[in-house]
């Protein structure tokens, strides 16, 4: 049997070698020689040793010894489909980024995840969720790579790898795993208060969705996006279900788990084979790139807050629907390499920390992971538009570049096959580059944040407030189950600490069900008439 191009759409990957596979009629070696026997080794005598010049033998188990690839150092587990993304055409007013700006039509790849366990864990544990999206635009592939929370754990890059230390199974015994109910991780999250926001979202019901298809999406950190004029808007992504958001209660979870640990990936792939594709509408709030970068006193740079939607409702940009399963998982879903600095002209990134530091990451990761620095040139990866540039050679190199000078400008290779024209000869042509003018601040060097990313508690009041009493009585059964996991009495008690800080009710609830007293506040609760004018603002209610 070929195997397909990748494109739902059953056009034909450009480039693509897809075709050149499985397409005989007999077994073959990878060197395309007939194999007539692929059951028995050859040997002196049916009771005999083996003998090396069996090549087929020596391939076959070579190319096996070889078949895994390390699994993401993050995001190990996934799902993933194929599917289109239908612009409105209504955002041209923000973004010259076309598939944005107008009525069209592009093809996109979107890899859900689960964040700690590994490749083989469990679907429905309580995890914050990624969602990646490929758009494959014909400026080029736009990556949006979000999660199913609209905060993050950490402010600044630099402390990824302790975050996801802490959260990782503990480095003796390997346990435990995909379940954040252990010392290292209370730990961390105590310490690094900036982790309280995050952390309750996980212990809410948003941290064990019902099914993929019943998940929002949000691009978390502030992005610019520019229009035709050159003038420049911060916005917040959103993708929005058609299903709506659902969850699992915590019992729900563990018998799903038990019964079906790969449900979530039977449900996205039983739902698609069915007809039942599954939709979201892609959304943007959009703030006005204002010197300071601040709206209604939060700092757009900091990833540990969101924009209530009551102040700044999300336009509506377009939508996208899933319709076609990935043929192999392998070469799809676990080639598929995602990137937030894949941008299209129209679209750039800010100074947030976090951000500027996974700009770094994926690649430097991916290098490893998929063998080299090639790995754009595997189909799920390959852009739709025309790809022209001057890198060459190395691992799992597959294109045969013709030409003598992959350098710019030249004087040998100006024509034919590769017409090497810089983007400014073109007065229209704009650039993908990272290249707004933005002013940058006269500074010293520093290592610090903002004052303003200090207020670590009112968003997190905020949410537990917004939330119904039986969402509550949730919130208060996932910390006490997950805090009567950790066996350092003072990592429980610190936390409780942090609750105080968060709301009184809650750090009465858990401190009753883990039997111990509640702590003092180390600093007063946050109380309605405190916060910040956001709260009052939006009367306490949880923007869904
Ligand atoms: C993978 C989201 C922060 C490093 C992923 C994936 C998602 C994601 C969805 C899975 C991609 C896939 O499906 O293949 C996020 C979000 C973040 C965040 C929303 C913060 C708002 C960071 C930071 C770092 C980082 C700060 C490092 C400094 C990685 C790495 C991978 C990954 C190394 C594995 C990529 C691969 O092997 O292909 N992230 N992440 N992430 N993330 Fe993040």
């Amino acid at each position: 049997r070929a195997a397909a191009p990748v494109s739902p759409t059953g056009a034909e990957v450009p480039g693509s070698d897809a075709g050149r596979v499985q397409q005989g009629e007999y077994l073959t070696t990878a060197q395309g020689a007939r194999v007539r026997d692929t059951d028995h080794s050859l040997k002196a005598g049916s009771r005999g040793p083996v003998l090396l010049q069996d090549h087929h033998l020596r391939e076959k188990i070579m190319h096996f010894d070889h078949e895994r690839i390390p699994e993401r150092v993050v995001h190990a587990r996934g799902a993933a489909a194929h599917g289109v993304f239908e612009s409105y055409g209504t955002a041209g007013h923000l973004t010259r980024a076309k598939f944005l700006a107008e009525k069209t039509t592009t093809e996109v790849f979107t890899r859900f995840s689960t964040v700690l366990g590994s490749r083989g864990s469990a679907d429905t544990v309580r995890d914050t969720r990624g969602f990646s999206t490929k758009f494959y635009t014909e400026e080029g592939n736009y990556d949006l790579v979000g999660n199913n929370i609209p905060v993050f754990f950490i402010q600044d890059a630099i402390k990824f790898p302790d975050v996801i230390h802490a959260g990782k199974p503990h480095p003796d015994r390997e346990i435990p795993q995909a379940q954040s109910a252990h010392d290292t991780f209370w730990d961390f999250v105590s310490l690094h208060t900036e982790a309280q926001h995050h952390a309750i979202w996980n212990m809410s019901d948003r941290g064990i969705p019902r099914s993929l298809r019943m998940m929002e999406g949000f691009g978390v950190h502030t992005f610019r996006l520019i229009n035709a004029e050159g003038e420049s808007s911060l916005v917040k992504f959103h993708w929005k279900p058609k299903l709506g958001v659902h969850s699992i209660t915590w019992e729900e979870a563990l018998m799903t788990n038990g019964v079906d640990p790969d449900f979530h990936r039977r449900d996205l792939a039983d739902a698609i084979e069915a007809g039942a594709f599954p939709e979201w509408e892609l959304g943007v709030q959009v703030f006005s790139d204002s010197e300071d970068q601040m709206f209604h006193g939060i700092d757009l740079l900091d990833p540990t807050k969101f924009i209530p939607e009551e102040l700044a409702e999300v336009q509506l940009l377009g939508k996208m629907t899933l319709n076609a399963n990935p043929q192999n998982y392998f070469a799809e879903t676990e080639q598929v390499a995602f990137h937030p600095g894949h941008l299209v002209p129209g679209i750039e990134v800010t100074n947030d920390p976090l951000l500027q530091g996974r700009l770094f990451s994926y690649l430097d990761t991916q290098i490893t992971r998929l063998g080299g620095p090639n790995f754009a040139q595997i189909p799920i990866n390959r852009p739709r538009a025309a790809v022209n540039d001057t890198l060459r050679d190395g691992y799992h190199q597959t294109a045969d570049h013709a030409g003598i000078a992959p350098y710019h400008p030249n004087s040998f290779d100006g024509g034919n096959p590769y017409p090497v024209k810089d983007i400014s000869e073109t007065s229209d042509a704009p650039s993908a580059l990272i290249d707004f003018p933005e002013p940058v601040a006269e500074s010293v060097k520093v290592r610090a944040s903002p004052q303003s990313f200090d207020d670590h508690y009112t968003q997190v009041t905020m949410f537990y407030r917004s939330l119904t009493r039986t969402e509550q009585l949730h919130v208060i059964q996932a910390y006490t189950f997950e805090l009567a996991k950790c066996y350092e009495p003072t990592i429980k008690e610190r936390q409780l600490q942090q609750l105080t800080h968060i709301d009184a009710d809650l750090a009465a609830g858990v401190a009753e069900g883990l039997g111990l007293p509640v702590p003092e506040p180390l600093q007063a609760p946050v109380e309605p008439e405190l916060l910040s004018p956001t709260l009052s603002q939006i009367g306490g209610t949880w923007p869904i």
